[in-house]
């Protein structure tokens, strides 16, 4: 049984005041929904202690959005895996796209990054992977997140990739408003899990979360969330917000 995880992705947004703010407020609204399902907070890394405190001693994980794959070393502005172990991060989103837009992300970095938060540390990734609107109306959309996941993924064990999450993010759908019709993200969903059996085999495949993100909001979550292949949602704009994104939790 698969326990379906929503997790907000706040991108470059909110001051630690702001950050304490939303946390105060979503605890709340959590406690009193007492729900099973999994939530998390993947947060500007300035802010990812003032979350760690605030969300003490509740299930409500915290997340980083990025790492980079050295140990240690001349690499400015970066942050290593042991690094976000030693404050307690949960959860890193590894391949997202505006990184592998604007930062210069490749499968080939991506691998690495994973292999280290495997190797190094007990945090959990979120590996996004999706393909843009040219890639998807020349058909090629299963074809390039499909390479997606095999370069990412490549020299990664079973037992690792047993505690995977995947996020299917089409990049067209990401803070544009237009989200991919329930039937086509879970289409591509299965295509992922798919993907998964003939690298790692059916059990491992059937334990791996797969989330949907793009313009996921309060309105759409219960359609999207009632896919048999999606476990879950990676939440950008709407995460910002604490009545929203418990709106989402509550689908
Ligand atoms: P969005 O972002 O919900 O604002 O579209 C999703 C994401 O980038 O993870």
């Amino acid at each position: 049984m698969r326990i379906p995880f929503i997790c907000g992705n706040w991108k470059m947004y909110k001051t630690k005041e702001e950050a304490a703010a939303f946390a105060a407020a979503f605890r709340k609204l959590y406690e009193e929904a007492d729900t099973d399902i999994r939530a998390a907070i993947c947060a500007p890394f300035t802010q990812l202690d003032t979350l760690k405190e605030a969300f003490a001693g509740t299930s409500i994980g915290v997340g980083a959005q990025n790492v980079h794959f050295a140990d240690e070393g001349a690499y400015t502005g970066e942050i290593s895996a042991a690094m976000l172990q030693e404050i307690g991060v949960d959860y890193c989103i590894v391949g997202h796209s505006e990184r592998r837009q604007y930062f210069g992300e490749t499968d080939d970095t991506v691998n690495l990054k994973l292999k280290k938060l495997f190797d190094a540390t007990d945090i959990t990734p979120i590996l996004c992977v999706g393909e843009n609107l040219e890639q998807r109306e020349a058909g090629l959309a299963e074809a390039v997140v499909g390479g997606q996941l095999v370069t990412d993924l490549a020299g990664i064990s079973a037992d690792k990739a047993v505690g995977l999450v995947i996020a299917y993010e089409p990049v067209w759908a990401i803070g544009t408003g237009k989200t991919a019709m329930p039937e086509q993200a879970e289409e591509m969903c299965a295509f992922i899990r798919g993907v998964l059996e003939g690298l790692y085999g059916e059990y491992v495949c059937d334990q791996i979360i797969i989330q949907y993100g793009g313009s996921v909001k309060p309105e759409n979550a219960g359609e999207i969330m009632n896919m048999d292949e999606i476990d879950g949602a990676l939440v950008g704009g709407a995460s910002l917000d604490p009545e929203k994104f418990m709106e989402i939790i509550s689908f």
